[in-house]
């Protein structure tokens, strides 16, 4: 265990553990998974990845649990959620076993970096593939890199489980209807980037996308997918083109049907917002985090209370959080879990 680290009061930032992950694509193969130490990649000028945005990711989280074992949240949905980005990208994915290896060898070379139970931290997983073949033509990479690296983090949004203010976008579009929107291209976060600046400026946490083709359908957060409960015991959430599908929303959604809630995934109308009791943001970084309201030009919805998150949501991060930390069985077969030994460094 680190002693140096402030577990109870961890934000979400990046922090340098000294190694990462690295599996390499050429000649037609991939490499075994390796530990890596350093935090520097060195990759050819005109690789693909650089010029012609052929990169994407993932984000999950591995937890130290009651028992004192430790356990990775569903890394083959993320595997799988890799191998779709790079479909879309025309880029080489991992096989999900060098994925899952590399999430294993990654806890293994970070024991000292993962929170202890009960600090209310975890120890986020990031995978990254790029293309680095040297191409100036606009044309996909023959060679791919693939990295896991990870920090401990606490929650994404300063106050975890507490309700924070929302800008609904109207003169940026992250996603075109048939572009990347439902894929974790890194181009999608930049496009993202000035709507979010500009909404932190006037003070709002988190910005809303609506659908790009009319501007009438909701579609999600920059960092999360969009959840809305209604009084009558219903879970809503966008199907939409340009949304990623969430791990942790599926998750919930999963979760909500068995508390008897009616799970809804369908077009979001702007208009029927306001017949929500409570909005949540949710995916593996911001878990849920709810939002108490939503600008839209001069109109603001806003949804429970400013200073509590709403008894739904509130129920729901229970849940969730407990089976992640091992206080509830695990009926889903959501854990993975990972050999404890010691740090191998
Ligand atoms: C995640 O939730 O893991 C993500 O990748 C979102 C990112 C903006 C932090």
């Amino acid at each position: 265990m680190n002693p140096q680290i402030d577990w109870k009061n961890l934000g979400f930032e990046y922090l340098d553990t000294g190694c990462h992950i690295r599996a390499d694509f050429s000649a037609g193969k991939w490499s075994e998974p390796r530990v890596c130490s350093g935090n520097q990649l060195t990759i050819p000028i005109a690789a693909t990845c650089l010029h012609y945005g052929q990169a994407c990711f993932e984000g999950l989280k591995v937890f130290r649990r009651a028992d004192g074992t430790t356990a990775c949240f569903r890394p083959q949905a993320n595997a799988d959620r890799l191998a779709s980005s790079a479909r879309r990208l025309c880029m080489m994915a991992p096989p999900a076993d060098i994925f899952v290896e590399a999430v294993a060898k990654l806890v293994q070379a970070n024991q000292r970096y993962i929170p202890p139970f009960g600090a209310g931290a975890s120890f986020y997983v990031r995978p990254l593939l790029i293309g680095t073949s040297p191409i100036i033509g606009v044309h996909e990479s023959d060679d791919y890199i693939f990295i896991v690296l990870g920090m401990p983090v606490g929650p994404y949004y300063k106050n975890g489980l507490f309700p924070v203010r929302g800008l609904v976008q109207e003169h940026y579009d992250r996603a075109a209807p048939n572009g990347v929107g439902h894929v974790k291209a890194a181009g999608n976060y930049a496009a993202a980037l000035i709507g979010d600046k500009e909404a932190r400026a006037r003070g709002f946490d988190v910005s809303l996308y609506l659908d790009s083709a009319t501007h009438e359908f909701v579609d999600e957060f920059t960092t999360s997918n969009f959840i809305g409960i209604t009084r009558d015991r219903r879970y809503v959430t966008p199907d939409s083109t340009s949304v990623l599908p969430s791990v942790t929303n599926n998750s919930l959604q999963r979760i909500a049907a068995d508390l008897g809630f009616t799970v809804e995934r369908r077009p979001v109308r702007w208009d029927e917002l306001a017949t929500f009791s409570e909005i949540g943001a949710c995916g593996t970084a911001a878990v849920i985090t709810p939002v108490y309201s939503l600008t839209r030009g001069s109109e603001t919805l806003t949804f429970g209370d400013d200073n509590a998150a709403g008894p739904v949501l509130t129920s729901l991060y229970e849940e969730i959080q407990a089976i992640q930390y091992g206080k509830k069985e695990d009926r889903y077969g959501w854990i993975h879990l990972l050999d404890e030994v010691s740090d191998v460094r």
